[in-house]
């Protein structure tokens, strides 16, 4: 049993003050890089500023071999960086694996006052946020972190997906969950081999005609979204604990339009952002998570004639109420927050920059 009260406190001597309230910073896209590519780590500098967050990634897609090689290059990156509007987030390898425990030791004490999101992957119970969230208390206070390290976990076994509310919940310094599609389907024994997005095997189909005479060819099909469940719970979870939802990644580089419908539809349920894998991802992720000026037009036009915000109006035969000015005030904050960075799209919305 522990008291709520002790909730915010340090787990170590020395560690800093956990958050109260995880800042909302604009993450559209969190683009992945592998720091053990020499030319990778050479494009950091033009690439860093057309991004949201740019994220170091330690785990799966880095080679075995590459392990030490990824982390070092990480730390290059890291010692080179300057804080400012784009964060710099690292996938760390799996808890089970041998690399987990030198990956959190060396970039704490390498580049920790740098580092704004350490996600953790394959994460399936509270007990492995519990874990983590001791071991950086202490490291903080070893190194002398000063602003408190967020975690991210990613969503991508069964266990995790039963989980995912006590897994949000498990600490102050969550700050957000992806879906990660490929090894969910993997553990859940899903029949898909795409990383992420549709499947054409996964219908509803209209029922047959009465006399049968049709055919079957007259029967429409409609392809199903497989990973609105997972989003779902994922959005409520994060929403619950006050933290953020994330699509995870699209595999098929070459299929924009696929992978925007997908980014897309994460939007629309609550996710704040999403993965790129690829620079040309970069631009769909920017597009998709932002609203659409004419959305925050509206949104402005109904908060402004409601007033108060109570009571009910009609606008172009539309009923607003208290519920829509709620709606429409989530669009706008979403415009302010992302245009304090962004002066384009602050003048596509006629917003002030502060
Ligand atoms: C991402 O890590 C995934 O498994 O999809
Ligand atoms: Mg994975």
């Amino acid at each position: 049993m522990r008291s709520p009260k002790d909730f915010f406190a340090p787990l170590a001597l020395g560690a800093p003050a956990p958050l109260r309230e995880i800042p909302f910073r604009p993450s559209r896209m969190i683009h992945f890089f592998d720091p053990s590519n020499e030319r990778m780590r050479a494009k950091v500098p033009d690439i860093a500023p057309t991004v949201d967050v740019l994220l170091g990634n330690l785990e799966d897609a880095v080679s075995a071999g590459s392990k030490d090689a990824a982390r070092a290059g990480l730390i290059e990156v890291g010692k080179a960086w300057e804080r400012g509007h784009t964060q710099l987030w690292t996938r760390v390898n799996s808890l089970d694996s041998p690399w987990f425990l030198d990956d959190v030791w060396a970039l704490c004490h390498e580049i920790g006052d740098k580092l704004d999101v350490i996600m953790v992957p394959k994460v399936e119970g509270p007990e492995d946020i519990h874990y983590v969230d001791r071991l950086l208390a202490q490291l903080e206070a070893r190194v002398g972190i000063e602003q408190p390290l967020l975690v991210h976990a990613i969503l991508e076994t069964a266990r995790g997906v039963a989980n995912v509310e006590s897994i949000c919940l498990a600490s102050p310094r969550m700050q957000g969950l992806s879906l990660g599609p490929a090894d969910l389907a993997a553990d859940r024994r899903m029949k898909t081999t795409r990383v992420g997005g549709g499947h054409p095997g996964y219908l509803v189909r209209t029922d047959p005609a009465p006399d049968g005479d049709a055919g079957d060819d007259a029967r429409t099909a409609f392809q199903q979204d497989l990973w609105h469940y997972t989003l779902a719970r994922m959005v409520d979870a994060c929403g619950t604990a006050g933290i953020l939802p994330y699509y995870g990644p699209f595999g098929d580089i070459a299929d924009p339009i696929g992978c925007e419908d997908q980014f897309r539809n994460a939007y629309l349920l609550g996710c704040v952002g999403a993965w790129s894998l690829h620079p040309s991802q970069i631009a769909i992720a920017k597009r998709v998570f932002s609203p659409e000026p004419a959305e925050v037009a509206w949104a402005q036009r109904v908060v402004t004639e409601m007033g108060d915000g109570t009571g009910a109006v009609m606008i172009d035969g539309k009923m607003q109420d208290d519920a829509t000015v709620k709606q429409c005030r989530v669009v706008l904050q979403l415009a302010r927050d992302l245009s304090a960075a962004d002066p384009e799209l602050a003048a596509a919305y006629g917003l002030e920059t502060a």
